[in-house]
């Protein structure tokens, strides 16, 4: 199967690899890094931004299908996506039934960026799925940046991820969450390091539930064809640490790093 996937940095890759665990793929990841983080975008110029992003990777390879491998683009541009484009298009939104579902003491915690929690579609998730429980939605403002770093060998410090996240059980009541949506592709790239700071609560991942969407709804069209080449992550400016920030791909089978701005 031939996918494009698109997010602000390396967050989707936490998807791409429940993809490539469930069925033979090959990939563009674009990581839209000259648009990062996504959560301080408006929604305008993040579904125009978006869009651009699309047209363009659409135009690099023949794909069966695209998946907005980052929630708060998901939460805020499928509909016009799909509007325009006819492959198949898969997003990620936080797992917020999942949550309802299996919370013993219906109180649940969503984290993600400060532009997802503030998105009439969490409003609407949490209203059809969650009404039987308390929940509590917190935005962090630096998370993502935090897993951007400890992706590429930085050190990043357990006291950074705390202060990050404990203002999600700040709230009156909210000492009882035990379980947490996570609601960004970028957070469960640190889930091992978060579970042990959170002990008790369960941190839920979406990718999983994402590829059996793919496998349900993409079916998988040929040879790969394009002008680059399979299992490539393009970014859009100039990235960071760029030879640590190789290695740490190459370690995710994706051999090639491209740098072409929108
Ligand atoms: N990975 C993204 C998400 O799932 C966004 C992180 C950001 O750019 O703020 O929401």
């Amino acid at each position: 199967m031939r996918l494009i996937l698109i997010d602000s940095g390396v967050g989707g890759l936490t998807v791409a690899r429940a993809i490539r665990a469930t069925m033979p793929v090959q990939m563009l990841y674009v990581a839209d890094n000259a648009g990062f983080p996504y959560g301080a975008l408006t929604d305008v110029d993040l579904v125009a931004r978006i869009e651009r992003l699309v047209v363009r990777a659409l135009d690099l390879v023949d794909a069966d299908g695209l998946v907005v491998a980052c929630n708060t683009a998901s939460t805020v541009v499928l509909d016009a996506l799909r509007a325009r484009h006819a492959i198949p298009i898969i997003g990620v939104v936080p797992a917020v039934k999942w949550a309802a579902s299996i919370s013993e003491s219906r109180r649940i915690g969503v984290l993600a960026t400060a532009a997802t929690v503030a998105r009439p579609y969490l409003a609407e998730l949490i209203k059809r799925f969650a009404g039987d429980c308390e929940v509590f939605v917190h935005g962090a403002a630096g998370l993502a940046d935090l897993a951007e770093r400890a992706f590429r060998g930085e050190l990043v410090a357990d006291s950074a991820l705390i202060d990050e996240i404990a203002p999600l059980f700040a709230p009156v009541g909210a000492d009882a969450i035990d379980t947490v949506a996570l609601g960004c592709t970028h957070y469960p790239l640190l889930q091992a390091r978060i579970e042990a700071a959170f002990p008790g609560v369960r941190f839920l991942d979406p990718a999983g539930a994402v590829a059996r969407q793919v496998a349900r709804v993409v079916s998988p069209g040929g040879a790969w064809r394009g002008s680059v080449a399979p299992d490539t992550v393009l970014f859009t400016a100039q990235p960071e640490h760029r030879g640590a920030l190789q290695a740490a791909l190459r370690a995710e089978a994706f051999p090639r790093l491209a740098v072409s701005p929108i």
